[in-house]
C-alpha cells in the first residue's frame, strides 16, 4: 500500500492523522475534501465570521481568528504530509515560533537552543522573551552532549534547526530526542529548509516540527506563513488556544496560496536539491571559493548523518559559501549577480542570494555569529528551479568580478564590531 493509499483511506473519513509519507501523490491530494460536488480547488472564504443556527449549536467555523475553511485545508494537508495531527497555521514563521514559546514557557523557565539558528529566533528569545524572565542557553547542537549538559531543572524546551541557517550544520535529531525524552523536556525542530518531504522530525522523536511556510512550502515568494506540526493532542489544543488569544492565525488568502504551493512541494524539492548539488560541486572546484557548506557534498563534515537523516538521498536547495577574497570579494559578488536576486529570503522557485551577517543574522551578537561560522564574507545561496547551467554562469561572472575586488568603505564598516548592524540599519533594520 503506498503512502498515498494509506493516507487516503484515513483522511477520506475526515482529517485524522495518517501514516502517509512525503510523496508526490500525497502532497497533491492531502487535505482535499472528497465529497461529491466538492470543488477540486477550494474557494477562498474571505469571511471574518460564519452564521450560526442557534446559541450553543456546534459549528465548524465561527470566526476566522479561530479557524477558517481554507486555513483548515492547509492544516490538514500539512499534517497528513508529516503523518501527524492537522497543523496549526500562523501568519508567519515567527508568529508560529512565538506561539510555541508562549504555549510551553512561563516566567523563570529556560530554553536550550542550537547556536546556528535563524536570527529572528535568537532575537525573539534574547530581546523579546528575556525581559519576561525566560532564560536561554545557546549550544553547539551538532554535539548532543552539549545539549544534555545545558538542560537545567527549569528547562522546558530544546529548540534546534537542522540543517541550521545558514551554516547548514546538522543535529542528530534522534539522539537529541532521546535526551529530551529522558529529561522530560519538549523538542522542537525548525524543519523549514527540508520540509516533511525531505526530513520528518516527528518520526525521529521530536515533539513539534516548526515551519516558516513562507519558504519552500509556499515556495513562490508570494505569501508569508508559519506552521507547527505535532502528534500531541494536548499540545495542539494549547497552541490553538494561544493562536486564538494572540490573533496570529494565517489569512485565508495566504492559506490558499500556501496550499497551492504545497501541491508541488516534492517535485520542486527534487529539482532544488539536484540543482543545489550541482552548483555546490561547481563552487567547490572554483579557485575563487574558500569553502562550501552543503550536506550533499562528500566533503561535508556530517555527510553520514545527512545520508541517514534526510530522505530520498536529497538535501534541499540551500547552501552557503565563502569566497577566497573574504569580505571585499563577498560584497563585490553580491553586487554583481544578475540572474540571482539579492534578497532577505530563501526557499523559492528562483535563485536567491543573501548576506547573513548584515541581513538575516544582523541581530545576532557578532561573537555568537563568528563562533558558529557566520562570518562577514559568508554568502547564502538558495538554488532555484532554473537551468542549473544558467545559475552557474551567473555565479561565474559574479565571482570573476569579485576576484581582487577592493571595497574599502564596506570593509571599514564591516571591520567595526557593529559593522553588520550598520548595514542592517541601512536596510531599515534586521528582518
Ligand atoms: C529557518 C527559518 N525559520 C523561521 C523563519 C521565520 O519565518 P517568517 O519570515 O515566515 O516569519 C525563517 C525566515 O527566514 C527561517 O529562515
Amino acid at each position: 500500500m503506498s503512502a498515498y493509499t494509506q493516507s487516503f483511506s484515513a483522511s477520506s473519513t475526515g482529517h485524522e492523522p495518517s501514516p502517509g509519507g512525503g510523496g508526490d501523490t500525497l502532497a497533491l491530494h492531502a487535505g482535499r475534501p472528497r465529497d461529491p460536488g466538492a470543488p477540486l480547488v477550494q474557494g477562498i472564504i474571505q469571511s471574518t465570521t460564519f452564521r450560526q443556527s442557534g446559541v450553543g449549536d456546534p459549528v465548524n467555523h465561527a470566526y476566522s481568528r479561530v479557524s477558517n475553511p481554507g486555513v483548515s485545508e492547509l492544516e490538514s494537508a500539512l499534517g497528513e504530509l508529516e503523518g501527524a495531527l492537522p497543523a496549526c497555521a500562523f501568519a508567519t514563521g515567527l508568529a508560529a515560533e512565538t506561539a510555541l514559546l508562549l504555549a510551553t514557557l512561563r516566567t523563570g523557565d529556560h530554553v536550550v537552543l542550537g547556536d546556528a539558528i535563524y536570527g529572528g529566533t535568537v532575537r525573539l528569545l534574547q530581546q523579546v522573551l528575556a525581559p519576561f524572565g525566560v532564560g536561554c542557553t545557546f549550544v553547539n547542537a551538532s554535539r548532543p552532549a552539549e545539549i544534555a549538559a545545558a538542560i537545567l531543572p527549569r528547562t522546558r524546551l530544546v529548540f534546534i534547526e537542522s540543517p541550521a541557517n545558514p551554516t547548514l550544520s546538522l543535529t542528530d535529531i534522534g539522539v537529541v530526542a532521546r535526551i529530551t525524552r529522558a529529561a522530560g523536556v519538549l523538542l522542537a525542530v525548525d524543519n523549514t529548509f527540508l520540509t516533511p518531504v525531505l526530513q520528518r522530525p516527528l518520526d525521529l522523536g521530536a515533539d513539534v516540527s516548526v515551519y516558516s511556510t513562507t519558504k519552500h512550502i509556499e515556495g513562490h515568494s508570494a505569501a508569508l506563513g508559519g506552521a507547527l506540526v505535532t502528534r500531541d493532542e494536548s499540545l495542539l489544543s494549547r497552541l490553538r488556544f494561544i493562536r486564538k488569544s494572540t490573533g496570529a492565525i494565517q489569512s485565508p488568502f495566504n492559506a490558499w496560496l500556501t496550499v497551492r504551493g504545497l501541491r508541488t512541494l516534492p517535485l520542486r524539492l527534487r529539482r532544488h536539491s539536484d540543482n543545489a548539488l550541482r552548483v555546490a560541486r561547481w563552487l567547490q572546484r572554483h579557485p575563487g571559493v574558500r569553502r562550501v557548506n552543503y550536506p550533499g557534498l562528500a566533503s561535508f563534515p556530517q555527510a553520514d548523518l545527512a545520508a541517514r537523516q534526510h530522505l530520498g538521498g536529497l538535501h534541499g536547495g540551500v547552501l552557503s559559501f565563502e569566497l577566497a577574497g573574504g569580505v571585499p570579494a563577498g560584497l563585490s559578488f553580491l553586487r554583481s549577480v544578475r540572474l540571482c536576486s539579492l534578497v532577505e529570503h530563501v526557499g523559492s522557485i528562483e535563485t536567491l542570494v543573501t548576506h547573513p551577517a548584515s541581513m538575516t543574522h544582523a541581530d545576532v551578537p557578532i561573537e555568537q555569529r563568528l563562533a558558529v561560522g557566520i562570518t562577514d564574507g559568508l554568502v547564502r545561496l538558495s538554488v532555484g528551479l532554473e537551468d542549473p547551467e544558467d545559475v552557474i554562469a551567473d555565479l561565474d561572472q559574479a565571482i570573476e568580478r569579485s576576484i581582487g575586488a577592493d571595497e574599502p568603505a564596506a570593509e571599514q564598516r564591516l571591520a567595526a564590531t557593529a559593522g553588520s548592524a550598520v548595514i542592517a540599519a541601512a536596510n531599515g533594520g534586521a528582518l
